[in-house]
Formats: structure tokens, sequence, C-alpha cells
């Protein structure tokens, strides 16, 4: 029986993740540069231990990517397995319990940066194939291809994906990077945001000036940015960039209301964040907020002297990063577009300002009525006991809806993590229960997908 395999391998499934947590896989900052690679080697190890083929570091340029498979029978389906194995940046540190990068366990859970996303979500997936090749019971074929570059915008992964067409083919992509309701509410990401990232510059005067010589007869490049970014919402905290929700795909009354049957605690998410109050858009709920509806978010701002003590001192300079979560069917250049022409219109002539694009990626919506999803959907309710419901999540994996498009293959998120794992936070963490249960729930996705495929 495989639910006897797992738990009788569990400390070394556990101990194997915490050795691979203890590399601070960090693809933002170039200093963790050797330990990204030394993860990526990592990932290729364990992958061939597990019994995988043709596994092999396949170079980019960035970061590589981890390739292996095993072909069964090239009549039976194939599951392709995306997952990652870089992090987010762990600052600020002082906030930690513990290390982000010395794993520990407590109340049941594993501490560490990327514990949840997406190193351990991403293991599951090593040791469900461990698992099914211990007993000869891997009932189609399985592709592995997991990154480097997720966290900073996977820029380098629609090349490789264009240039590997042939061994790339799949029927069916399977991730584990995304959530669950509650480990009593299963659920499974029927959709995902897309993404449009900038950062803007604001020039005041050529250098950094007296604040009493000067203040009061020139523009503040900080004054003037929190102006602007203050008027990007209204008083309904709708978005005021023209055009911003032309192409925003409505939910109709019936939609919506079937959305809101999802449970959700008000009163428990508030409590959960020390808030008093939610803040969102008029008209939505919470749920509706983070899922359905596209959002404008500061994610940094800086400028001037932030040192110790005071310094009187106009700043030259001031610099925000933004994010727009972006909804069906709204299009990351078409947006990105709208905020830059936006943004230069409402600067006062006294500064200048620059607006340099990041990342973007589109949005997605997975199909709930596919063989796929319905294997999905079986699986958990065994696992679990419950039938899990389909949930719209407000994260972003960009190239979800990019194998759409280049390969023409749906995903099935199959998330096990929490919110209350803090993801990008500090103090990430992936229970003991999730990782396991979700080690036992990837098999039998693999057995009614493929059974559900051939009486298709
Ligand atoms: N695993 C997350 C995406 C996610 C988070 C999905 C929460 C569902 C719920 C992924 O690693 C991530 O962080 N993606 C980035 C986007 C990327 C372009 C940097 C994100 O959502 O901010
Ligand atoms: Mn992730
Ligand atoms: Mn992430």
């Amino acid at each position: 029986m495989l639910k006897n395999y797992i738990s009788e391998n569990k400390d070394r499934f556990v101990n194997e993740l915490m050795d691979m947590l203890r590399i601070p896989s960090v693809s933002a900052d170039p200093k963790f540069k050797a330990d990204v690679l030394r993860t990526a080697e990592f990932v290729k190890q364990k992958l061939e231990d597990a019994g995988a083929e043709n596994v092999e570091l396949c170079e980019t340029a960035g970061y590589p990517i981890v390739y292996g498979e095993k072909i069964v029978d090239p009549a039976l389906p194939t599951v392709l397995v995306y997952g990652h194995y870089d992090v987010q940046p762990a600052d600020p540190y002082e906030l930690w319990h513990s290390p982000p990068f010395e794993p520990v366990i407590k109340n049941e859970k594993i501490y560490a940066r990327g514990a949840c996303d997406d190193k351990g979500q991403m293991y599951m997936h090593v040791k469900a194939f461990e698992t099914m090749m211990q007993h000869n019971a891997l009932p189609c074929n399985v592709k592995f291809m997991i990154e480097g570059e997720e966290e900073v915008g996977s820029s380098n992964l629609g090349t490789f994906v264009k240039n590997n067409l042939d061994r790339l083919r799949a029927d069916v992509i399977l991730i584990s990077d995304t959530g669950m309701l509650g480990n009593d509410t299963p659920s499974i990401t029927s959709g995902l945001r897309g993404m449009s990232y900038v950062e803007v510059e604001i020039t005041g005067p050529n250098r950094d000036l007296h604040s009493g010589s000067y203040g009061g007869a020139v523009a503040n490049p900080i004054n003037i940015l929190c102006q602007m970014i203050a008027s990007l919402h209204d008083e309904n905290n709708h978005i005021t960039i023209p055009g911003f929700y032309d192409n925003v795909e409505e939910l109709s009354e019936e939609e919506r209301q079937e959305m809101g049957r999802a449970p959700f605690d008000l009163d428990k998410y508030k409590q959960s964040l020390a808030l008093s109050d939610v803040h969102g858009e008029k008209g939505y709920t919470t749920r509706e907020r983070v899922s359905i509806r596209p959002t404008l978010d500061v994610n940094g701002i800086w400028g001037g002297y932030t040192g110790d003590g005071a310094k009187t001192v106009i700043a030259s300079k001031a610099y925000a990063k933004i994010s727009m979560r972006l909804v069906p069917n709204q299009s990351s250049e078409e947006i990105t577009e709208k905020f830059t022409k936006h943004f230069m219109s409402i600067a006062p002539p006294s500064v200048q300002v620059l607006v340099k694009p990041h990342h973007g990626g589109e949005p997605v919506v997975t199909p709930t009525n596919s063989v796929a999803y319905q294997a999905a959907s079986r699986a958990y309710e065994e696992a679990f006991g419950i039938k899990p419901v389909p949930v719209r999540s407000g994260g972003s994996i960009p190239i979800v809806a990019m194998f759409k498009s280049v390969l023409g293959i749906d995903s099935v998120l199959m998330g096990f993590g929490l919110d209350t794992d803090a993801i990008h936070s500090p103090n990430e963490s992936f229970g003991l229960f999730n990782f396991l249960k979700g080690i036992e729930t990837i098999p039998l996705f693999y057995q009614y997908y493929t059974e559900m495929s051939k009486s298709n």
C-alpha cells in the first residue's frame, strides 16, 4: 500500500526536504547564485534517486531548469509536473523566530523560507513519484520541469518551452504552487491573476537640497510621488487609470453566488491579521477582492533620508515599485501601457517621471469540467474525505497562461498550502500534515487521471 510506504518513510521525506531548505536559493539576489545552482543539483539528484530518467540540468540565460521523465508507455497519458526550486528573499531577517535557512519543526509545521513556496510543494511530487516507482504503481508517463526563476518572473522559461515543444509534449500540466481553503475544506485552484509590475522614479531638483533654503519653492519628489500614488484609487477604492477596467470579465450574479458558497469566515480572517476592518473595492466581498477583481498595490517606496535621527533634506529622487494584479481578459502589456501613460500625465511640470516596466504575466482560468480536474477532485475527496471546491486564487503563476497559449495544455492546480503558511513573509511554514497529505493525494490523481482518460 502506498499509504504505508509514505508513513514508514515520512521522517526521511521530511529530512530530505529540510536539507533542501537549508540551501538559500534566492533567485532575486545574485549573492546566492552558487546556492541556487546547488539547489538545482539537489533536485536533479533526488529525481534520479527516485527513478526518473534523462534527468538533466537544462541551461538557460538564467538559472537552469531541471528536467526528468519516466515514460512507461507512449500510448498512455503524460503528466507534466511543473514547480520551482527558487525562493523569495527572506528579508527582513529580524522578524523570523528562527533563521530562515535553518529549518525547524514546531507545532507540526516546518518553518523555513520556501517550506511551502515552493520547495515543500514541489518535493511532494518527487516523493509521490518515488512512492509510485517503489510499488510499480506509476500508471502513466510523467515529465518534470522544475525551474529556478519563478520568483523573478520566469523570464527564460518561455524560450525553453518554445525550444522544447516535443520534449514537453503532455496531456496535462500538474502544479502544486497554490493553496487550499483549509485542511478540513480542501479546494482546487481554478484560476490565477495576472500581473503587471512597474518601477517608477520621480526626479525633482538635480541634487539633494537643504529643506530650509529650498523647502516650499521646489517640488519635493517624495511629496509628489505620494500624491500621485494616492490619486490612483478613488474614494470607492476603484483604480483611476483610464481604461483600466475596460476588458475586465464581469461575473454573473449566479457565478458570484456560486463562488460565495466556498466557506470563508471574515471575523477569523480579520483576527488572523490583527485588523479591525478590511479594506477594498466597494461592491465586492473580501473573497472577490482577492480573486476576480484587479488591484494596484505599492510594494515598496523609498527616497530621501531614512537613517538614524533627522536630516533636513529635499531628496532629488523618489522611487516606488508597483504591482497590478490582473483578471481575465486584461492584458499585462496593455495595462502597463495604460499605467505609464496615465502616471506620466498626472505628474506636475516641476518633476520628471520615469516608468520602468518589469515582468508581467497573463491571468488564467482553468477548466473545472475537464477529465484532469475531475480526477484531481476525486483524489482530494478520497485523501481528505471531503469533496474539494474550486476556488479562484489571487496569486500569479504567469507560466500557466503561457503553457496554455504555447503548448495548448491546461493545468491542474493541486495546491496544499494554507494562507497561514505565510509565503513570502517572515516565518513561512508548511504543515507536516499538508506535506504528507500531498504525497498521498498526488498518486491518486495519477491513478484516476489515467483511468478516466482511458474511458474518455
Ligand atoms: N506560488 C506563488 C503564486 C501563488 C501564491 C499562487 C498564492 C496562489 C496563491 C508564486 O511563487 C508567486 O509568488 N508568484 C508571484 C508572481 C511572480 C511573477 C513573481 C506572485 O504571485 O507574486
Ligand atoms: Mn510559488
Ligand atoms: Mn512565490
